[in-house]
């Protein structure tokens, strides 16, 4: 293969996951539980059960944080199966004991996998082979449709359906068309992604990224972080840990990606110019452009950040949560513009997210932030005022949409602790904000983070950029 780069990942699984010390009992509530006949036939295409979504939406009613043991001792012996199933997907990945769903290491193996970015679309498909299935993203499909191996199968993915209803779509395809052996490849971006690994993860499925959107090559490919979106708690909210066999890495797909995507991607790159304190990436990705260049060695500097911090904190116990700079607020928005029908990058959202999160890292951990909320706004990757005031209602106090972000992110069960809501936090560029008890996030309160977020939407409303 003529590969140009190779970055290799490798995971260890007993790093880092401890067993968390509280517990959440569950009661004999089987046969209370309200199943509606929808959610049942996609929980049994899914899960293999039909009960299990209804247990996460009660779980998400209770607002249970990730991090708690459940314990179904009490539970009908008939479901304890599906409370695991619930428990794996709701805290991304735990073994089980008899009685007890809690995190802990599945396996003490460590996991690895090569990133390449190649030189020639080709190389991309090189090991893939007959008995193999390729989920091509239907965009993708329609502008590479002639350059695509043979037989790949094109499905629509969007933000819109990044959920449990397409994912168990995605698991009839596969287990319709693969043989015992086969892997998956995927080709697409973020969604695709996160759809397709997490319906390879339920189904223990060998799966392989094609990563086609600059957001996809830099970041989501990387980790092994899949999730679909669990409306109305939001985005990414059940998911599991499902690492690739492989990521192969051609920029040559961006060619066809529109400008606002590849602007959705930037934002992920500079979040990491700006974690790991890469001054010269930031000043080099900020500068308000009209064509990019998207060479391999900026992808490689990029990716070495996520693959650093991945490697540290493999199942974001920690460390990890730096990788969610900017996306506090940013989820709460992409959940918000897409609850009114208005059409937002997930980079748009982060932007306005680190915006927020550096005004924020000013006022409380005294970082001299100024200069990158400028940069961030001269860059052009922010969401458009114009949306913003969509999103807003035309209400310049903010007042309605900072309530509802409120609400998103105090219901968001890895932003929020104990009704506060938690924001990664800077002391400067590449050192990240502790908190008491060494923690990675800083827990605001309700009132207090209305407050701050109201001022930070009539920053941007008030200025002109
Ligand atoms: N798993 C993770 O660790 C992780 C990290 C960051 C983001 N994400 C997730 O990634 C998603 C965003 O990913 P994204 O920005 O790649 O969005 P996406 O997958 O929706 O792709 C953006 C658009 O570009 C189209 N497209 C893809 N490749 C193309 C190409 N080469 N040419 C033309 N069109 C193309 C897609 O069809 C889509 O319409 C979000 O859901 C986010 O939550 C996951
Ligand atoms: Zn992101």
């Amino acid at each position: 293969m003529s590969s140009k780069k190779q970055i290799s990942v490798s995971v260890s699984n007993i790093s880092g996951r401890s067993a968390p010390l509280s517990e959440f009992k569950w009661g004999k509530l089987t046969s209370a539980l309200k199943i509606n006949r929808v959610e049942e036939e996609i929980s049994k295409r899914l899960f293999s059960d039909g009960r299990v979504v209804a247990i996460l939406k009660r779980a998400f009613e209770q607002g249970l944080s990730r991090n708690l043991t459940w314990n179904i001792s009490e539970v009908d012996l008939d479901a304890t199966s599906a409370f695991r199933i619930a428990a794996s997907v709701f805290q991304r990945g735990v073994s089980v004991t008899d009685s007890r769903c809690q995190v802990k290491p599945e396996s003490k193996a460590t996991i690895s996998y090569d990133v390449e970015i190649v030189t020639r679309r080709s190389d991309c498909f090189i090991s893939a082979g007959d008995r193999d299935m390729i989920i091509v993203d239907q965009n993708v499909a329609n502008s590479w449709e002639r350059q695509l191996p043979k037989g790949f199968v094109a499905f629509t993915f969007a933000e819109a359906n990044k959920n449990t209803t397409t994912a168990a779509e995605i698991t009839d395809l596969i287990r319709g068309r693969r043989s015992p052996d086969s892997r998956v490849f995927v080709v697409g971006g973020g969604v695709a992604g996160d759809v397709v690994g997490f319906a390879t993860g339920i189904l223990g499925v060998k799966c392989h990224y094609v990563p086609t959107t600059l957001l996809s090559m830099a970041d989501s490919s990387i980790g092994g972080k899949v999730a679909v979106n669990f409306e109305p708690w939001g985005k990414n909210q059940i998911g599991l840990f499902h690492h690739p066999q492989a990521v192969y890495i051609w920029p040559g797909w961006l060619e066809t990606l529109g400008e606002k995507e590849l602007k959705s991607g930037l934002v992920e790159c500079l979040k990491h110019a700006l974690i790991s304190g890469d001054e010269t990436l930031w000043t080099a990705l900020s500068k308000p452009k009209k064509t990019f260049n998207i060479n391999s060695d900026f992808l490689e500097t990029v990716i070495q950040v996520k693959r650093g911090i991945v490697e540290i904190d493999p199942y974001e116990t920690g460390e990890r949560a730096v990788l969610n700079f900017g996306h506090t607020l940013g989820h709460a928005l992409e959940t918000a513009a897409s609850s009114r029908g208005i059409a937002v990058t997930h980079g748009e959202c982060v932007a306005i997210g680190m915006i927020h999160a550096l005004r924020l890292s000013s006022k409380y951990r005294g970082m001299a932030a100024g200069s990158y909320v400028d940069d961030l706004l001269r860059s052009g990757v922010v969401m458009p005022k114009a949306v913003l005031k969509e999103l807003n209602d035309g209400d310049h106090k903010g007042s309605v949409l900072s309530k509802q972000l409120i609400e998103l992110m105090s219901r968001d069960k890895k932003a929020s602790i104990n009704d506060s809501i938690s924001f990664v936090l800077m002391d400067s560029p590449g050192q990240i904000a502790r908190a008491e008890g060494n923690s990675w996030v800083i827990q605001f309160p309700r009132q207090g983070a209305l407050a701050d977020l109201e001022e930070t939407l009539s920053f941007l409303l008030t200025l002109s950029y």
